[in-house]
């Protein structure tokens, strides 16, 4: 039995053309980009060809993109670097950030001088402006803002125009975990009020281990990391060449395709609410993700009521019919946490039925659905 792959949000199938072109560049590309002659230039150039491409895209000049090995890395700099360098004193951020922000600002909040305030977040998973607003006017201290674009549970999308613009008017930097959103969204960096962004290449069909943070030049965001000097400065160590190499292939293919992936995605999206909604009696969206205006295309977070032990056994059957998705719920086995985004938004009724996590990519299509539907309705009715 083939296995249906409904962990997008997770991890996305590499494309071939990626593998192809890192494998090239392994064996035919090795020099190390810091050396002078002529293996260690093409091997730079490469590296600078991508990064003009990345910045091109986004609307972003090439020296504001730096590599690093993904997106927790990418998340730890920014908010380490603007503590540590930028003076900054506190750091606004909210309870459904994905846990290489929550972590980082936690342990910040030990062991620096900063505070830590939480706004707000709504049902639907996103942020209380007012409470940002109030947040943002409590005092005169050197403020971060850190909200993740595109949550990764739910899917919910927050408007980095709105909340941009409301930092700027407070002084205060803006970073946002676009992990979930670079490749899935077109970015104008120009015009978009935001200071500091992440990105992770496996959440679009790149190599693991990989990624880039923009870091806005009027930031004056210093080093965290000291050695050979390398990404001007900002993230020495020897560059990672063809995962650089796999990265830029899997960006511009997602930007090249990126309309007609959207609107195939989306409609995937579309057809899987309605036969959710249709098939399975009783079942509820959390968050706002059935709202395709308000949540990304890519992510639907269900909940399923159902007894204890069914609710037990349902990650188990799932992986056992061959369907690949992820528990998005709280402890129903009675041994786990559960999903820290679910438990902060939904009440402890809720918090009792099962609800799992189903992300989609452009290689799904309706017959995974159809099977993920009838493997679901035997459960229930089993
Ligand atoms: C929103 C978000 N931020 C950060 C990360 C961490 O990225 P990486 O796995 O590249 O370290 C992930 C990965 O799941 C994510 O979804």
């Amino acid at each position: 039995m083939d296995s249906i792959y409904l962990d997008n949000a997770a991890t996305t199938p590499v494309l071939e053309e990626v593998i192809d072109i890192m494998t090239l560049t392994l064996s035919a590309s090795f020099g190390n980009p810091s050396s002078i002659h002529s293996q260690g230039r093409t091997a730079k150039s490469i590296i600078e060809n991508t990064r003009k491409s990345i910045a091109k895209e986004l609307g972003a000049q090439p020296k504001e993109i730096i590599f690093t090995s993904g997106g927790t890395e990418g998340d730890n700099m920014i908010l380490q670097g603007a503590v540590h360098g930028l003076g900054i004193d506190t750091i606004i951020t909210s309870k459904i950030e994905h846990h290489a922000v929550l972590h980082a600002v936690e342990n910040l909040e030990k062991t620096a001088a900063v505070t830590v305030q939480y706004v707000k977040v709504l049902s639907d998973g996103s942020p209380d402006i007012d409470d940002l607003e109030r947040l943002l006017q409590n005092d005169n201290t050197k403020k971060l803002v850190s909200l993740i674009h595109v949550n990764n549970e739910l899917g919910t999308i927050i408007d980095l125009e709105t909340i941009g613009n409301l930092c700027r008017k407070n002084n205060a930097f803006f970073h946002s975990d676009t992990v979930q959103s670079i490749g899935h969204y077109r970015f104008n960096l120009q015009e978009l009020p935001i200071d500091f962004l992440v990105a992770a290449a496996h959440k679009f069909h790149g190599p693991k281990g990989i990624g880039f943070v923009f870091i806005r030049k009027e930031t004056g965001f210093q080093s965290l990391l000291f050695g050979g000097g390398q990404e001007r400065g900002l993230r020495a160590g020897t560059e990672s060449v063809h995962n650089i190499v796999g990265l830029g292939e899997a960006f511009s293919h997602a930007y090249t395709n990126l309309d007609d992936d959207q609107s195939k995605i989306a409609d995937i999206k579309s057809y899987c609410i309605a036969q959710l909604a249709s098939k399975i009696p009783n079942l509820s969206f959390n968050g706002c993700c059935d709202d395709l205006s308000k949540s990304s295309y890519t992510i639907l977070n269900v909940r399923i009521p159902m007894s204890a032990d069914k609710a037990n056994l349902l990650g188990f059957t799932l992986d056992l019919k061959g369907i690949c998705c992820s528990k998005g719920s709280a402890c129903q086995a009675g041994s786990e946490t559960g999903s820290h985004v679910l438990n902060h938004i939904l009440s402890e009724k809720k918090l009792q039925s099962p609800s799992i996590r189903l992300s989609f990519s452009k290689f799904n299509t309706k017959k995974d659905i159809d099977h993920l539907v009838n493997v679901l309705e035997e459960y229930i009715s089993s």
